[in-house]
């Protein structure tokens, strides 16, 4: 497959994805995030792979949706083309994905970042969503993840003033689980990436779908989910490997199985 506005790879057992339309500050376009989807779908179905990366450059994770592609959009076409809905794909994704954001995440570019399962910053990210400053609000997840994700007050000022964070003012927030130099943002992310990536897959599924549904479940019903999960590990193949190594003092040899 060749993409335009994405650059694939893959480092071992990890996916990477690299947003690339650096003139642009990486805005998110239709094109881009068509891409995306199907660069994400193959690395779910890839055997091989483990856990993905969805990172942009030095200068910009993403600026936000592509603001020249959406302006003259009508009320009628954004309802007749469900405008938005294909950018909810990274959602059905079960492997772990981790964000690893340098520069600006703004808008739809922070949404992304949001909508991965870990974020790892370079001391030179910046993240905001000024979506209220050009006439829309977030609509990407904004308003709904970044609240699970921060609490209202940050959420509310992020949203309502179009603030901008820096990486260390998102960390204390919750928003990102680390902080790096920008120089070796990636080489955490790989390294993060490929810890997650040598777990045993069903389990690194099973912890991604349970800490998500968190964000779905009143208490009582997300710990039913939880209890429900942990009795299916212990059908794996792996939980056996997982114990028998730990106490014979050896790694384990995962089957995903
Ligand atoms: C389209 C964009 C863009 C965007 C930057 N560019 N962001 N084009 N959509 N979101 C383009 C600029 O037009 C410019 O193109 C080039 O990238 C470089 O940007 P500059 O502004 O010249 O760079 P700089 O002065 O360094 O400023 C960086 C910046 C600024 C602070 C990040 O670009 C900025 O404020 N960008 C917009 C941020 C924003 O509002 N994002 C939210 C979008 S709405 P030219 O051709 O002039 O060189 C959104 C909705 C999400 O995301 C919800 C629905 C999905």
């Amino acid at each position: 497959m060749t993409y335009e506005n994405i650059i694939v790879s893959e480092q071992g057992a990890v996916g990477i994805i690299q947003f690339n339309r650096p003139k642009a500050l990486n805005a998110l376009n239709a094109a881009m995030i068509t891409e995306l989807n199907t660069a994400l779908d193959a690395f779910q179905m890839e055997v091989a792979i483990g856990a993905i990366i969805l990172t942009g450059n030095e200068k910009a994770f993403a600026a936000g949706a592509d603001v020249r592609e959406m302006k003259d959009k009508t009320f009628a076409q954004v309802k007749d083309e469900n405008f938005l809905h294909d950018w909810d794909h990274i959602n059905t994704i079960t492997k772990p994905i981790i964000a690893a954001v340098s520069g600006f995440a703004l808008g739809g570019g922070c949404e992304y970042a949001l909508a991965c399962d870990l974020i790892i910053a370079a001391d030179t990210a910046k993240f905001s969503l000024p979506e209220t400053s050009l006439g829309i609000i977030p609509g990407a997840g904004g308003t709904q993840r970044l609240v699970r994700a921060v609490g209202k007050a940050k959420a509310m000022d992020m949203i309502l003033t179009g603030r901008m964070i820096d990486a260390g003012e998102a960390e204390r927030s919750g928003l990102v689980s680390r902080v790096v130099a920008a120089a070796q943002v990636m080489e955490e992310a790989i390294l993060v990436a490929t810890k997650i990536a040598a777990l045993s897959r069903p389990v690194a599924k099973a912890a991604k779908y349970a800490v998500n549904s968190a964000a779905e479940l009143p208490l009582s019903e997300g710990l039913k989910l939880e209890r429900s999960a942990i009795h299916a590990m212990f059908d794996l193949y792996d939980q056996k490997e997982g114990m028998a190594a730990f106490l014979e003092k050896r790694t384990a040899k995962f089957e995903n199985r």
